[in-house]
């Protein structure tokens, strides 16, 4: 009776193992500035997110340690460090999904745009190597300026020839996070319930959450309103204040990275109706570049989705946001092109 028990048992893991290995498609990921302050949590996260079989972590240095710790833990993935620019490739290869959250972070009295001189340089260069090694893989961009660093890719994919414009993202989803966390805290309804979708870029007065689209709807006041809207446009600055000189946000942004790229990959798997906002290539208002809400399937960005209705006070945001998108934009494409 044993014998026959464990055989049964024994079949059914076999069918059990069949079913999953047909449902879920083996997916590499590379995290790209994996041993940094976003890069460690997000390597934890992604560990444990079950969509992924091969989880790449490169960084210039101390990606072996990330990866032998990381790689202990018994999930799914087989998890590969891979360090310096001679590894790049190995740790690129056959990649369906890069995450990129290299680069230096603002210190306070910095703004995004301070980072331009480094991160420009770095996300060329890794975007220079997506073009060559896994050229058809979604990225997500998280190094800032982001405004900057999008166009920038965008650049140098098109140079490469290989430029796909449903592949690239700019991760904004720790705007959308922030916004939904600050709701909650005013509109005193439970915080898993809340959607808010934000749009426009990713720094500053370009960060523009549509809280008049906020669910579950409350009645809030103007100046609520515009307090919500200030702080979650200042989110960023008020985690690199708190953490005075160590860095900016890394664990609340690793779970934002560790958000969008699971979406990024249910949408590749073929599950249906996956929303994020996202800064991509857009064309709902004039600006080339824009964070909206985009709907995710099989080849990355399946639709642009228009703004819906605005209040007066967010009409008002979107057209001051103008002018500093475009500039940020502009000043990325240029780089990319001297
Ligand atoms: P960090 O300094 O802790 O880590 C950055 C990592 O990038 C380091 O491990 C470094 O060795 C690595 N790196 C540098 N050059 C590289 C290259 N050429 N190739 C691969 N790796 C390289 O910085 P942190 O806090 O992790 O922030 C990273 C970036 O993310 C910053 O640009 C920051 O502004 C941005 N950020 C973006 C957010 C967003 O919402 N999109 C939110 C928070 C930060």
């Amino acid at each position: 009776s044993m014998l026959v028990r464990s055989s049964a048992s024994a079949k059914q893991s076999v069918l059990r193992r069949n079913f999953s290995s047909g449902s879920v498609p083996e997916r590499k990921v590379a995290i790209l500035g994996a041993a940094g302050g976003i890069g460690q949590p997000l390597a934890l996260l992604m560990k444990l997110n079950p969509l992924v079989s091969s989880l790449s972590l490169f960084d210039i240095a101390n990606t072996p340690g990330v990866a032998a710790d990381v790689g202990h833990i018994n999930t799914r993935s087989q998890v590969v460090g891979y360090m310096g620019d001679d590894e790049l490739a190995k740790a690129l290869e056959g990649a369906d999904l890069v995450i990129i959250p290299a680069g230096v972070p603002r210190k306070p009295g910095m703004t995004r745009d301070d980072l331009f001189n480094i991160n420009a340089g770095i996300v060329k260069n890794l975007a220079s190597a997506i073009a060559k090694y896994c050229p058809h893989a979604l990225v997500n961009m998280i190094s800032n300026p982001v405004n900057s660093t999008v166009p920038i890719a965008a650049e140098i994919f098109k140079k490469a020839g290989m430029y796909d414009e449903k592949k690239l993202f700019g991760v904004t989803t720790l705007d959308v996070v922030r916004a939904k966390t600050f709701y909650a805290g005013k509109a005193n309804v439970p915080v898993a319930e809340v959607n808010v979708p934000v749009i426009g870029g990713h720094a500053g007065v370009t960060i523009l959450p549509l809280f008049s689209q906020a669910t579950p709807q409350a009645n809030l006041s103007a100046d609520v309103l515009t307090a919500l809207t200030k702080r979650t446009q200042d989110g960023g600055t008020e985690v690199v204040e708190a953490k005075a000189g160590k860095g900016s946000a890394t664990l609340s942004m690793a779970y934002a990275g560790a958000l969008f790229a699971d979406a990024c990959l249910k949408g590749l798997n073929g599950v249906p109706d996956v929303v994020e906002c996202s800064y991509v290539q857009s064309t709902i208002t004039e600006l080339p570049f824009f964070a909206s809400k985009v709907r995710l399937g099989k080849n990355g960005v399946e639709e642009v989705l228009d703004l819906g209705p605005l209040s007066d006070f967010e009409k008002e945001g979107l057209e001051a946001l103008k002018p500093e998108l475009k500039s940020s934009i502009e000043k990325g494409v240029k780089f990319a092109n001297q």
